[in-house]
């Protein structure tokens, strides 16, 4: 009822996977917009937050999703890149995500960043589904523009249902070999034990309808409890991005998990150097509907529950940290909240040793995935910090004492020019990639080949 729903939380939602298996074209379905054509070459390069409502959810779910059903204001959904900065958003102040959905292309299967997802989500135990997508290019199919899965499948002739079966159960193969049971979704009878797979087209809609009832039902019955949090209490938020509005100087796009924001609040955020403790001037809200990575037209808005995406527009915000924990002080102790972000943050920093690489990555979450990458295959760390490749970190690279220590591993960051110049002048090598084991498997090709 609507007195429940006022003080539930909205169940927070990962959409995760391998690059282009359609993570954002089905954000872009249930959202009605084109947010992956305006992408450059169509990867999302961030991550991003949309607040769906409960009314287009059921629009959307049709018969499926009787809205009388539900006590839940809506879902947000969080948009990720390929994969990368994922763990950011598992982050900080208990899990970000309630629930998640794995996108896999059923053309190809599980992919390495698929496997990367199902692994994070095994360790932070996040219930989740599986979008089987892009059932649309099974040779032979007959499109049902945005009709239940099932629906669509009987008018499927008998060889392009056969066809996508088999790859259907290709996933849930792939899902067994992650020790998760796994099977089509109107056969699971307890989403806490099974994983749900949904076979769907972003671009047709089919299944888009079966696939929010399914995560309403989730959200509606797994996360209640857990929702029925103080939505009135000071706000706790993770920073997804910090960059420029115009007239508001610099901004962090957060997400708000927990708690309210409101325009007089006093806010502690995680900066580069130390927590930064400052004044709200504005806060303000993506529409509906809109993703906040390129909405254009936020309303600004007194106050902000969670969960929610927010641009925070405050003083002092420019050493922000993306990943970096976001509390309202209120009628807190400012001391305690301070120490409670230093707490945070000390839990995500990056052990170093005395030898080692020196890493720059673009947020905390991608900077903590390097730095366990490079752990597994034993390879010290002697610098790592979020923020593009200045001068100064090839200074500390240029005095390593091993020369396969003389190099910068730089993830999803710019080097400056004066950074370029001076490595070049100091021989220090620059390993450049956006895609994590990439990144090191270059570096560790470069060793080998120096070991020769
Ligand atoms: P990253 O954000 O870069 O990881 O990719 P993504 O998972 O968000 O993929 P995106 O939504 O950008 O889609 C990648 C490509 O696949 C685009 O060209 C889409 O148009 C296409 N695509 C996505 N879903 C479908 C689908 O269901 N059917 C077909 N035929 N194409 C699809
Ligand atoms: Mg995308």
């Amino acid at each position: 009822d609507a007195d429940e729903a006022a003080t539930l939380r909205t169940p927070i939602v990962a959409v995760l996977g391998h690059v282009d298996h359609g993570k954002t074209t089905l954000l872009d379905k249930i959202r009605g917009s084109a947010v992956s054509e305006g992408e450059a070459g169509a990867i999302t390069q961030h991550i991003g937050a949309t607040a769906v409502p409960l009314s287009t959810i059921s629009e959307m779910a049709g018969e499926l999703v009787d809205p009388t059903d539900f006590d839940l204001p809506g879902l947000l959904y969080i948009d990720t890149p390929g994969h990368h900065s994922f763990s950011t958003l598992r982050s900080r102040g208990g899990a970000l995500a309630d629930i998640a959905v794995l996108v896999v292309d059923v053309n190809d299967g599980f992919q390495p960043q698929t496997e990367e997802a199902v692994d994070i989500l095994k360790r932070t135990q996040t219930p989740f589904i599986v979008a089987a997508n892009k059932v649309d290019t099974v040779p032979g199919w007959n499109p049902n523009e945005g009709v239940p899965i099932q629906e669509s499948m009987e008018q499927q002739s008998e060889r392009v249902q056969g066809d996508l079966n088999e790859r259907l159960y290709g996933i849930i193969g792939e899902l067994s070999d992650h020790d998760f049971a796994a099977d089509m979704y109107w056969r699971v009878q307890n989403f806490q034990n099974n994983v749900g797979v949904v076979p769907v087209s972003a671009m047709t809609g089919e299944g888009v309808p079966d696939l929010l009832t399914v995560l309403m039902g989730l959200s509606q019955r797994y996360m209640k409890d857990e929702m029925q949090i103080d939505v009135e209490g000071p706000g706790a938020g993770t920073v997804l991005e910090v960059k420029e509005a115009q007239g508001f100087g610099t901004t962090v796009d957060a997400v708000l998990y927990d708690g309210t924001i409101r325009e007089d609040d006093e806010i502690v955020v995680g900066g580069l150097e130390a927590p930064i403790t400052t004044d709200v001037r504005a806060l303000l809200q993506p529409k509906p509907l809109e993703e906040i990575r390129t909405d254009q037209a936020f309303e600004k808005v007194p106050e902000v529950s969670a969960a929610a995406g927010v641009k925070i527009a405050a003083p002092d915000l420019d050493d922000a940290m993306a990943g970096a924990p976001i509390r309202v002080v209120r009628n807190r102790d400012r001391g305690r909240v301070i120490a409670d972000v230093e707490e945070e943050l000390a839990e995500i920093e990056v052990t170093t040793e005395e030898q080692g690489v020196v890493v720059k990555a673009d947020t905390l979450g991608s900077l903590e995935a390097i730095a366990s990458t490079l752990d597994e295959v034993d390879i010290p760390i002697v610098r790592a910090e979020v923020g593009d490749v200045a001068p100064r970190d090839v200074r500390v690279a240029e005095t390593a004492e091993e020369e396969k220590h003389e190099v910068l591993l730089a993830f999803s960051v710019d080097v400056l020019d004066d950074a370029k110049r001076l490595a070049e002048q100091e021989g220090v090598r620059i390993f450049e990639h956006d895609v994590i084991y990439r990144l090191v498997e270059e570096y560790e090709e470069y060793v080998e080949e120096m070991e020769r």
